[in-house]
């Protein structure tokens, strides 16, 4: 269920502490531009890390590579971005803003849904236990009208789409009475294709400087290093490449936070095959990829599997992995059969041959590719909105009061632990540096002495940080703190000898690692 309140909540909280700025912010922010703060850069090292770690550390068969964003313009050709990388948009001609037509019709195919869900939820209240929903949702006639109304504007669509029929997209908006959001007019331009790819030119003097892009996506660069990956690491098939790195679309509709940005960063992971072996690979990728997402422990019933029916131009087949954000189920990563459609195309466009000498089979061939797709920034959201919670706490003793905690997982928290001297004196700020020492090689840690004890648990509460490490004068006495959890604000006496050891077993990802394989 959509909660626009949470969203909202964890957008500020995102900035009130140090984890998501607007980009340029002084000059009044660019759009859908975002820059990441002091906790919200290490938390998406962390997250880096976890998908890195679990590709290349964790399978003998996959390495990483780090390629260049700008590549060689007919890199886009043959990728068929040039070509298919577009949006059908549309501009109201009172409002002047642009929209995407595909988002304006889902939008409003969403509204249907929202009021067949409206009737659902009063029959349920009406008939309480007995209320059968199948039954309701089959029999009663206005929620069978709307939803064969749901059906047909989504069929003409497909067929309108797959034609790349500009017009009749109009003419969908047209009919449906779709207006506006802004001015509520239904006075559209006709429907346009708009590339989504930024260029820019290479070179001093302009008049002779090539046109190039900003890749769009991070797969190019795995693919045009396919033949040097293999041969410098005699790989063989089956084995992949993965990489981290920025990417870039000239998003029309841009919005929802680090939803949907123009800069923005994938984990991309190409698994090269024999061919005809694409769709055990594809159904393995598939749970392996759910598998992974499910071990940090935020919830299996926020994951869901999206089968794709329009296809991108180069997939055979494709599935989403779809996370429960505040604003309901939306795509968090991509898992594609892209037959050898990428390698060919480059074969054809540069020349050069990219094929496989099987010695198993005595044959050469363009290998095949599954590839998994997720956007970083998708995922840092993921995990900031599944851990942000406001509980009541002290309810007991009449002075209830709201704590709000980051429920991060502990192996993706940006501080591990805080050093807290109880007060500023009598030789506890120097004791508890010490203990800093004895953990800052192994854990991101913070030292804090400012503040009472309780505002300071509640910061690190706000950031995610798994422990609180209290020094007190009986630390001076036995060399043991007091151990807080962040989850259960528990407290228990340790020996400081103990601490890495204790902290070690909850932020290591080789549980998590241990789990996969
Ligand atoms: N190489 C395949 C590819 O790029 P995609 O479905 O277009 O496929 C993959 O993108 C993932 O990248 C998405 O599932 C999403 O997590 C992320 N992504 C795509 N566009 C994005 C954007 N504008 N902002 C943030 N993340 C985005």
């Amino acid at each position: 269920m959509a909660n626009p309140d949470k969203f909202k909540k964890v957008i500020a909280h995102a900035k009130e502490y140090g984890f998501v700025f607007q980009s340029s912010e002084i000059y009044d922010g660019l759009s859908a531009v975002y820059d990441y703060g002091q906790n919200g850069s290490e938390l998406k090292e962390n997250i880096k890390k976890y998908w890195k770690d679990s590709m290349v550390m964790m399978h003998e068969n996959i390495v990483g590579i780090d390629s260049a964003i700008f590549m060689h313009p007919t890199v886009w050709k043959a990728s068929g971005h040039v070509g298919a990388f577009n949006d059908p948009l549309i501009d109201n001609k009172n409002s002047k803003k642009r929209y995407r037509a595909d988002v304006l019709i889902e939008e409003h195919v969403e509204k249907i849904n929202i009021k067949i869900n409206k009737d659902v939820e009063k029959a349920r209240k009406k008939f309480g236990d007995d209320f059968d929903e199948d039954q309701f949702r089959s029999t009663n006639g206005r929620i069978i009208e709307r939803q064969k109304n749901i059906d047909e504007i989504l069929s003409r669509f497909k067929t309108a789409f797959e034609k790349d029929d500009l017009p009749d997209i109009k003419q969908i908006i047209i009919d449906n009475g779709i207006a506006c959001p802004v001015s509520g007019s239904k006075n559209w331009t006709d429907v346009r294709q708009f590339n989504l790819m930024f260029d820019t030119k290479l070179g001093s003097v302009s008049e002779d400087a090539d046109l190039i892009y900003l890749r769009p996506e991070t797969a190019q660069g795995i693919f045009v290093n396919y033949l040097n990956v293999q041969k410098t690491g005699r790989m063989k098939l089956p084995f992949g490449i993965a990489q981290i790195g920025k990417a870039f679309r000239n998003e029309i509709v841009a919005r929802q936070f680090i939803f949907r940005m123009r800069e923005f960063e994938q984990m991309e992971m190409q698994f090269f095959i024999r061919p005809g072996e694409e769709d055990k690979w594809f159904e393995y990728w598939r749970d392996a990829r759910m598998k992974w997402h499910k071990a940090l422990g935020m919830g299996d019933e926020n994951y869901r599997f999206h089968d794709h029916e329009n296809m991108a131009h180069y997939a055979k087949a494709a599935t989403d992995i779809e996370f429960n954000f505040p604003f309901g189920f939306k795509e968090l990563e991509g898992i594609h059969s892209r037959t050898d459609f990428d390698l060919s195309q480059h074969q054809k466009f540069s020349g050069k041959k990219l094929q496989y000498f099987d010695p198993e089979t005595n044959e050469s061939y363009v290998p095949y590719v599954i590839e998994t797709s997720i956007g970083l920034d998708r995922m840092f959201l993921t995990v900031l909105s599944n851990s942000f919670e406001e509980e009541e706490i002290n309810k007991e003793n009449g002075k209830t009061e709201i704590r709000t905690v980051l429920r991060i997982p502990e192996v993706l928290a940006p501080v591990k632990a805080a050093i807290l001297p109880l007060v500023k004196k009598d030789g506890l700020p120097e004791k508890a540096r010490k203990i800093l020492e004895q953990l800052k090689y192994d854990f991101n840690c913070q030292y804090e002495e400012k503040d009472s004890i309780g505002k300071r648990y509640r910061r690190h509460d706000a950031i995610g940080t798994p422990f609180c490490i209290t020094v007190d004068h009986q630390t001076l006495e036995d060399n043991t703190v007091t151990l807080r959890y962040r989850d259960t604000m528990e407290q228990e006496r340790i020996k400081i000898d103990e601490l890495n050891s204790i902290i070690d077993e909850k932020v290591n990802f080789k549980k998590l690692f241990k789990e996969l394989n």
